[in-house]
């Protein structure tokens, strides 16, 4: 088993490994002193691995409860919370009890922000089952609710106790949904790891994601422990999602998934770096064929001027201009602030 260490406001491990869904039990009760759970699922992936996780909790001695709710971005809203912590209050659970996400990002973020706010916060444990929330959500303590303002609007910083990553849980993604997480992969490589990039480019994927997954939590666990409450380092984790934010609100978030933006986003903004001499000539064109390999797209049909109004959407923008991540070699990024005059002469936007 691999084993991460996050060092944040609260120290906890990130596990990897095949079939730790099954040992989830042994390994929360080792890290944690709870005997109450709830889990906290959706509906999805409740039907693949509900039973299995509360099997393995209960076989440790743990007392399980668990929560469903429907899956898809619209749970992740303020009922659906209310209704949790309602559901944690007729089970009498109390700031010694513990909540265990099991699920993707939207699972993780809505769960733990009933965490941090249940009884001004109480434990919880991650157990993600998607790429993306593996490599990206479940690490780092950011979680939230959307509102009708835009997503992940409402939220706080609070860190799990443990991630437990456990590999077979990706054998039953969809092919784009297992693409999707790949662009949050990709990203890694292009901002802190020429190596990685390297094996992502040469080296069968599907074979190698417990190195795959390790290396891109070990880099997500070093930028938060650099800044844990995203005032500087975090915003290089933003590169390719300025763009591709935009072009999910251009399609009312429901259009195209986060991945497939993230991908047009880190391609488009490359292309553009390449074109202004802000890196080696050829980036651009690597990074394109890893996303093809990948199966994610490139290219978006929709007008920059369009983009850009989207885009200073963003929470990557202040009054004064906004921060672009630019990748300025592969394995090497920086935050780049640009006034909104700047921002919009580098999309082309007159
Ligand atoms: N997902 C970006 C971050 O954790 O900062």
């Amino acid at each position: 088993m691999e084993i991460v260490k996050v060092k944040a406001s609260k120290n906890y491990d990130i596990l990897i490994d095949h079939g730790l869904l099954d040992r989830c039990g042994e390994l929360i009760a080792a890290a944690v002193s709870a005997k109450r759970i709830a889990v906290v699922t959706d509906d999805n992936v409740d039907r693949y691995y509900g039973q299995r996780a509360v099997d393995a909790l209960q076989n440790a001695g743990l007392s399980v409860v668990k929560y469903v709710f429907p899956h898809g971005e619209a749970s992740k809203s303020h009922a659906v919370l209310l209704r949790l912590y309602d559901f944690l209050a007729e089970n009498g659970f109390t700031r010694s009890d513990l909540l265990v996400a099991l699920g993707g990002g939207v699972v993780g973020d809505l769960t733990g922000f009933a965490a941090a706010t249940y009884m001004r916060g109480i434990e919880f444990v991650q157990i993600p089952t998607t790429v993306l929330s593996q490599v990206d959500s479940s690490v780092g303590g950011k979680t939230a609710v959307d509102i009708s303002g835009g997503k992940n609007l409402v939220g706080a910083f609070h860190q799990p106790s443990l991630v437990i990553c456990d590999i077979d849980t990706l054998d039953t993604l969809t092919p784009e949904f297992f693409a999707d997480g790949m662009a949050e992969v990709v990203k890694y490589g292009m901002i802190k790891s020429a190596e990685l990039f390297a094996i992502l480019s040469h080296k069968d994927i599907k074979s190698n994601m417990t190195d795959i997954i390790k290396r891109c939590v070990t880099i997500k666990a070093e930028v938060v422990a650099n800044d844990e409450f995203d005032r500087g380092e975090r915003a290089l984790l933003n590169f390719g999602h300025t763009l591709g934010h935009a072009i999910e609100k251009h399609y009312d978030f429901s259009g195209i998934s986060h991945g497939y933006a993230v991908a047009i986003g880190m391609s488009t903004f490359t292309h553009i770096a390449e074109s202004k001499g802000m890196c080696p000539v050829g980036t651009a064109e690597k990074l394109d064929v890893l996303l093809n390999k990948c199966a994610l797209p490139m290219t978006t049909d929709i007008p920059m001027d369009i983009l850009y109004k989207y885009s200073l959407g963003d929470k990557k923008r202040s009054t004064s201009g906004i921060d672009i991540i630019i990748c300025n070699d592969i394995g090497e990024s920086t935050v780049t602030k640009m006034t909104l005059e700047e921002y919009a002469a580098f999309l082309g936007v007159n």
